[in-house]
């Protein structure tokens, strides 16, 4: 059979992992969070007391960090140097410099290859800013899923509390901002929509509604 590969970007909080997941369980493809790996990297600039500004030591040791992801349910575990790091990766302070670390060059070249490297082998479905535009750019399926800002940051919000984090909504609205212009402004590969990307606002879909909608382009086209 031949290998799918189905490209989901779009900005924080537009349901892209919440999506791509269910879409990779219905057809049975690899799921691959890439945001995870560029929050991983962040987290280990901080376990190794490498400050997140320091791109210098980043860049040069981008290439030792081991990265797996584990799969269970509900969550695919995220392995970090032998450690379970699936919980630590969502902090605050990790999704606050992420945008930084994610900018660098080294960072973006090391896990661009990594992303390609698991699609060789198998159908997938990515999540991220760039997949549909730098990392697989020939993927079948590319969806740009957008939201807007307020219904995105009370999505973040409801997560948030489920997991007893107390981040007040109006933070969280500023935090997507902070970070969606920080993600579509750098140099490299910013967040964008690709030219042959189908755009789906979710602002007023459920998960449901979303779900079919992206079946039935997969049906269609796959
Ligand atoms: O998807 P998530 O919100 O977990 O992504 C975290 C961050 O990782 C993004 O804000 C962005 O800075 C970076 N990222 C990226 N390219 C990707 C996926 C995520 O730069 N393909």
């Amino acid at each position: 059979a031949t290998k799918i590969q189905i490209a989901i970007d779009g900005p924080a909080g537009s349901g892209k992992s919440t999506i791509a997941k269910i879409i990779a369980s219905k057809f049975n493809y690899i799921y691959v969070d890439t945001g995870a790996m560029y929050r991983a990297v962040t987290l280990f600039a901080k376990l190794n007391q490498i400050a997140f500004e320091d791109e210098d030591r980043i860049a040069e040791l981008v290439s030792t960090i081991a990265l797996t992801f584990v799969p269970a349910d509900p969550v695919q575990r995220v392995i970090l140097d032998g450690r379970d790091v699936t919980s630590d990766i969502r902090s605050e302070e990790i999704t606050n410099n992420v945008s930084l670390v994610s900018s660098y060059a080294k960072v973006r070249e090391e896990m661009t290859e990594r992303q390609r490297q698991m699609s060789e082998n198998a159908s997938v479905v990515m999540d991220g800013r760039d997949i549909g535009t730098t990392v697989l750019p020939k993927a079948q399926i590319k969806i740009f899923l957008v939201a807007s800002v307020d219904e995105r940051a009370r999505r973040r919000f409801k997560e948030n509390q489920a997991k007893g984090m107390s981040t007040s909504l109006d933070d969280l609205k500023q935090e997507i901002i902070a970070r969606d212009y920080k993600d579509s402004h750098r140099l490299i590969s910013p967040l964008k929509k690709a030219s042959d990307a189908i755009e789906i606002d979710t602002s007023h879909l459920s998960i449901d509604q979303v779900v079919e909608k992206i079946s039935q382009i997969i049906k269609t086209r796959a």
